[in-house]
């Protein structure tokens, strides 16, 4: 790979809107003859004002193809106990499904445990032990919704990943762990760094593709980036600049590292849409299976 001239953007926030189209066109032919639209319920639990937005911009897109949104906002003392049993509610209800919990969570709650509360067929985030297991697997299954969006992304670009060496900066299970899973099912060679990773610079000049998820503001910089990389910001990092106004950039330094890349996703634009959109479509799949099952 050389560098290009001038990278292509590779634009999630198009793709996320073709993909809304088509899930509404799926939604207005399927819905009568399920006799019912497609539930998705997001549980909030108190007054986080990042989690408030991105689970507004979740109602919204719903609301806007043609899913019922079941919004379930508690507040900050809600009890575990009172919260699975709210899941389990959920998980019987035929209008919904899909079941989500808006992370971070207040730190009385284990979210582990409520995640785990999620019938897996519901699990529209695709983080229950029985999805991600499924996708250890390489089987189907319901899956995390921003690695599932990158690889998304990367297909519409017809960006072939067999052979090339692919390093992804973060382990977490939301997205560094299932998109390194996701990367060598479509046979990339992947190293996974955290933390504790020694020259990190010397691993990631040699990544054909780069994936950066680990919270720190344009940590990646220019020297870090082989030159014709595939470079993917998952990042969503508020900055405040001079003039005291906040500003989101993602995990790369986009404007001295966009000039060495092939492509590379915008923050915001890129990955963030494209989580939203994952979400929704796999809202329907699961419809879909419930309607095949005859529920
Ligand atoms: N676009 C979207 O829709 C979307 C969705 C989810 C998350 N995000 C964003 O993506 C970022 C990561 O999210 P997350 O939930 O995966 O975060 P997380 O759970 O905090 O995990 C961060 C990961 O980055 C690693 N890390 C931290 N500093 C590092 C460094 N200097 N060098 C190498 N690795 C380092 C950590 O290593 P250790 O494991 O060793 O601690 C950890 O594995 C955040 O900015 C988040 O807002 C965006």
């Amino acid at each position: 790979m050389s560098p290009a001239a001038s990278p292509q953007i590779l634009d999630g926030k198009a793709l996320a809107q073709k993909m809304q189209g088509e899930l509404q066109a799926e939604i207005a032919t399927l819905a009568p003859q399920v006799s019912r639209a497609p539930g998705l319920a997001v549980l909030m639990v108190g007054e986080n004002p990042a989690s408030a937005v991105y689970v507004r911009n979740k109602e919204l897109a719903c609301e806007k193809i043609g899913i019922n949104s079941f919004g379930c906002h508690f507040p900050e003392h809600t009890s575990q106990e009172e919260l699975e049993a709210v899941i389990q509610d959920l998980n019987q209800d035929p209008r919904v499904d899909g079941i989500l919990v808006q992370l971070p969570l207040p730190p009385h709650l284990d979210a582990v445990a409520l995640l785990h509360t999620i019938a897996p067929e519901k699990d529209a985030d695709g983080l229950h032990p029985v999805n991600l297991g499924h996708l250890v697997r390489g089987e189907a299954g319901l899956r995390s919704c921003t690695p599932a969006g990158v690889m998304r992304l990367l297909t519409e670009y017809n960006l072939e990943l067999a052979g090339k060496t692919a390093v992804v900066l973060g382990r977490s299970i939301l997205v560094g762990k299932p998109l390194a899973l996701m990367l060598l099912e479509k046979n990339a060679t992947v190293t996974i760094a955290h933390s504790h990773t020694r020259n990190l610079a010397d691993l990631t000049r040699q990544a054909d593709i780069l994936v950066a998820a680990i919270g720190k503001p344009q940590l990646v910089t220019a020297d870090m980036v082989k030159p014709g990389a595939i470079v993917i910001d998952v990042g969503i990092n508020r900055i405040s600049l001079p003039d005291g106004k906040a500003k989101l950039v993602g995990d790369v330094d986009f404007d001295t590292v966009a000039p060495l890349a092939s492509y590379i996703t915008p923050v915001p634009g890129g990955i963030g849409p494209m989580t939203v959109a994952m979400l929704l479509q796999n809202t329907v799949a699961s419809y879909l299976k419930q309607w095949a099952a005859g529920t």
